[in-house]
């Protein structure tokens, strides 16, 4: 058996499964998020330990005998949340998550400095974990000089699970320290914000063993012998591991709260200026690329909320049948945009209100508005020397169709729907835990699952819906600097 840990934004998933990849449960444990200030986003890691204890639990009530049998644990988290470690191993204050907008000043002080982009193949957005340092040495002095290490998310857990400060090269990519195509810590970067590498964890590569599970925890959960826990990766890395996405060409499409477009790559291959993320796979000697976009079902998510209906019936109100785009233009920058402006201050808009616009429309504005948002990425990626004929569908908000539709349409690709089951991030990590647990080679276990349905773009819309992104193009520009 091997279990996979996902420490995802609103809930932590515990994954187990057999020698034979098939899913044996899964239970999950809620998770907050405290928004103390505008642009602010912090979890308390110590709710991170109680959720895994928790949906650990739940898998232990229905299947103590398999639970018992795990020989290697895989895990997966949301990246690029700064978690600050004291001399006791303790969190010295909340995490800064990946979501979190305050240091975009610090940010683009240090993008201004060349050998940034030069070592990581990226841009330093402010959601990225080395900026957020330097606002704590600003903000918060007494803390940053008590910080011993600084932690990813996942790898937090991992020093609860095993004792040891180790990180993995995926989610390393994301803090700004990494050099990504050397796949090790970049001293001179580090000192740009003045830290060096006594500060970062050790490094292993997400398929390489990243730790032991300790004994108590071993005990408590009836497991023997030594229990492998895996490097693990990053939670768009480990949902690609999940969905077989480790060979060039191939590609996903995400819908949950952020909205990644994903693409695996056999080479280090960085376009910094259009804003694509360019990070090391979880996988050796592999790197993929990706446009993130901040608020994808977060967008539905709010309009539901303000309307006091839920996602789901707000998408039943659009109707079944694709429809030409709507009047209204939806820009889905609630928490600012990563690809492609890199801008923390943007707010959303809708543009193009008349006096008989209603809900349904609305709601169809907000689902086309954050498809144009993946077009936008889609087209970064594009520049970045990947185009895409077709990509997988994961994500909360992929279970609407009409949405999809939206998608395959206005990005003219074609969004394959695997059939039933779980292929996310929790199966990726346990994916990484069997690799690492028994040597298996990777790309022999991370294959991709059966295509069931492919959503076809609607060529006949695909003019107007290619008209409809022009108009949200040019609203960009309009609207840059007015939300400061
Ligand atoms: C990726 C990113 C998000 C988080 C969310 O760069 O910030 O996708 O990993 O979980």
């Amino acid at each position: 058996m091997f279990l996979g840990l996902d420490l995802g934004t609103s809930s932590v998933k515990a994954l187990l499964i057999d020698e034979d990849q098939r899913i044996v449960g899964s239970a999950t444990s809620d998770l907050s998020v405290q928004r103390p200030k505008p642009g602010w986003s912090e979890q308390d890691p110590a709710s991170w330990i109680s959720a895994c204890e928790a949906a650990i639990g739940k898998l232990e009530q229905a299947h103590r005998q398999a639970l018992t049998a795990v020989k290697g644990i895989g895990l997966s988290g949301h990246m690029h949340g700064a978690t600050l470690i004291g001399a006791e191993g303790e969190a010295l204050r909340p995490c800064i998550l990946w979501n979190d907008t305050r240091s975009h000043a610090q940010a683009a002080a240090l993008d201004a400095d060349p050998r940034f982009r030069a070592l990581t193949g990226n841009i330093v957005f402010p959601g990225f974990t080395a900026p957020k340092l330097a606002w704590v040495k600003e903000n918060e002095p007494h803390i940053f000089a008590a910080t011993k290490k600084v932690l990813l998310p996942k790898d937090f857990l991992r020093l609860w699970l095993t004792g040891d400060a180790i990180s993995e090269t995926s989610d390393s990519a994301g803090t700004a320290w990494l050099d990504v195509s050397r796949r090790a810590w970049a001293p001179d970067l580090l000192a740009a914000t003045d830290l060096d590498e006594s500060h970062m964890p050790a490094l292993v590569e997400g398929t390489e063993p990243g730790g032991t599970l300790r004994g108590a925890l071993a005990s408590k959960w009836g497991m023997r012998g030594n229990v492998v826990v895996a490097g693990g990766a990053g939670d768009n890395a480990a949902s690609a591991c999940g969905m077989g996405v480790v060979r060039p060409g191939e590609a996903f499409v995400s819908l949950g709260t952020s909205g990644v477009l994903f693409a695996a790559n056999e080479a280090y291959r960085p376009n910094a200026g259009s804003a694509v993320h360019t990070f090391c796979h979880a996988l050796p000697n592999a790197w993929h690329q990706m446009g993130v976009i901040l608020s994808a079902t977060d967008s539905l998510n709010w309009l539901a909320s303000i309307t006091g209906k839920s996602a789901s019936e707000l998408s039943t109100e659009v109707g079944r049948e694709l429809k030409a785009p709507a009047r209204v233009t939806f820009l889905p920058y609630l928490s600012g945009e990563r690809t492609p402006h890199n801008d923390a201050t943007v707010r959303g808009v809708f543009s193009g209100l008349a006096h008989q616009s209603g809900r349904a429309e609305l709601t169809q504005a907000v689902m086309e508005g954050v498809a144009f948002a993946f077009r936008d990425s889609l087209e970064a990626l594009k520049a970045a020397g990947t185009g895409l004929e077709r990509a997988t569908a994961i994500g909360g908000g992929s279970r609407s169709r009409y949405w999809l539709e939206t998608i395959a349409t206005a990005l003219d690709i074609a969004i394959d729907l695997p059939g039933d089951g779980d292929f996310g991030a929790a199966f990726g990590a346990a994916r990484l835990g069997l690799i690492a647990a028994t040597a298996a080679d990777p790309l022999a276990v991370c294959t991709p699952p059966e295509i069931t349905e492919t959503i076809e773009p609607e060529k006949a819309l695909v003019p107007a819906f290619a008209e409809a992104y022009s108009r949200y193009r040019a609203l960009y520009p309009a609207i840059k600097g007015a939300s400061t």
